[in-house]
């Protein structure tokens, strides 16, 4: 017969062994993501999702994320000290199904040694290519002639009825010049304007080479564009940075064009621009709040275009992206390389 404390180290060896059979556990914040992604997860995983196409409530989160390993989230979702407190110390890895990281404390996570995967590169064109989308139907107003097509305002040809503005022999400048800029200055530069400009803190002459583009400083971006597409990061020195002063500056046949995130816009600054005709047009994928409200103003203004945050929306896309996040999971899991890890 076994003494009690055989029977003791027996248990307690039984429970070591279990611990280091079980799977990691990986919280996915929507059930929709792309189910490759999840495929690939649950081959070595517990995986457990939130259950509405919808973002997760955040006491839901707080309660759901408690003892997992690791957690797959969306731009939707704010990841704090609050959030990784709940988790606990044994989380490993955030995931977000994104290349902006914006709502993720990354600062936090490094502290604590979890680290942080994104989805760079893989939308770049798809981005790039809502971008131009976007900037087409604003200049040329596609949205509204659409609509009088619908209402029965078309009454005939008419030589100055739905005009808009031509890209070509206008200058165009970027705030911003990454991934997703060099790409759209490359798109643009087909269009033939007559100079493409960017503004970054960096300048990249040797990439900006292949579009003739030049490095000018925000305040000569502002007052020199015909169009102003905006691609840089939201962080705390871009956040707001086109306010009233800035669109006071600008030329008065500006476009504006934002794909990058709604906080680098002062929207309320924006509203008045685009009522006064201060600036011509604008042309938005992302917005503060998203969704935007139905009783927001901009939504009264016909020289506005605003998509519901569709730029990478690209279905391959979006199944790659999908697919990444996990494998940055499975790559934190193993103590890997990741294959996209935010090292900032
Ligand atoms: P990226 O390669 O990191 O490029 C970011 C650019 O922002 C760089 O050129 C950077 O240049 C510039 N930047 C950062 N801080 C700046 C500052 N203070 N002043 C001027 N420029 C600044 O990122 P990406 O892949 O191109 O993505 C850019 C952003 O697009 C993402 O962060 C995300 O928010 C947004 N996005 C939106 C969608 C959508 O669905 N609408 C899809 C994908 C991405 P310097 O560092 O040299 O200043
Ligand atoms: C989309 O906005 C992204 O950051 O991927």
């Amino acid at each position: 017969m076994r003494s009690g404390l055989g029977v003791l180290n027996l248990l307690t060896q039984l429970r070591r062994l279990s611990t280091k059979m079980s799977k990691p556990s990986v919280y996915v914040t929507r059930p929709d993501v792309d189910a490759s992604g999840l495929e690939l997860l649950r081959k070595s995983c517990d995986v457990s999702t939130w259950k509405e196409a919808l973002p997760v409530p955040r006491e839901e989160l707080l309660r759901q994320v408690v003892g997992k390993d690791a957690l797959y989230c969306a731009l939707t979702d704010k990841i704090d000290a609050a959030v990784l407190d709940a988790a606990g110390p044994q989380l490993k890895c955030v995931s977000t199904i994104s290349v902006g990281y914006e709502h993720i404390d990354v600062a936090e996570c490094k502290k604590r040694g979890i680290r942080v995967g994104f989805t760079p590169d893989v939308l770049t064109d798809a981005t790039a290519e809502l971008t131009v989308a976007l900037l087409l139907a604003t200049s040329r107003r596609l949205l509204e002639a659409n609509k009088e097509v619908n209402n029965g305002g078309w009454k005939s040809w008419s030589p100055m009825w739905m005009c808009g503005q031509g890209l070509k022999g206008l200058r165009v400048g970027l705030l911003g010049f990454g991934r997703i800029g060099q790409e759209i200055a490359g798109r643009v530069f087909a269009f033939k304007p007559s100079q493409i400009t960017y503004t970054t803190r960096t300048p990249r002459p040797q990439e900006a080479s292949k579009v003739n583009a030049i490095h000018v400083d925000f305040e000569e971006m502002l007052r020199e564009s015909d169009f102003i597409i905006v691609c840089c990061a939201l962080t705390p020195e871009t956040k707001e940075v086109f306010g009233t002063e800035a669109f006071a500056q600008m030329k008065p046949n500006c476009i504006f064009i934002n794909t990058a995130r709604g906080g680098v816009v002062d929207q309320k600054a924006l509203y008045e621009a685009l009522k006064t005709k201060r600036i011509q047009a604008a042309g938005l994928d992302v917005t503060t709040p998203e969704p935007l409200p139905l009783t927001d103003p901009l939504l009264q203004l016909n020289n506005v275009v605003i998509l519901p945050h569709i730029g990478s929306a690209d279905i391959e896309t979006r199944k790659e992206m999908s697919r990444i996040t996990a494998r940055n999971i499975l790559a934190a899991l193993a103590g890997d390389k990741m294959e996209a890890e935010v090292n900032k």
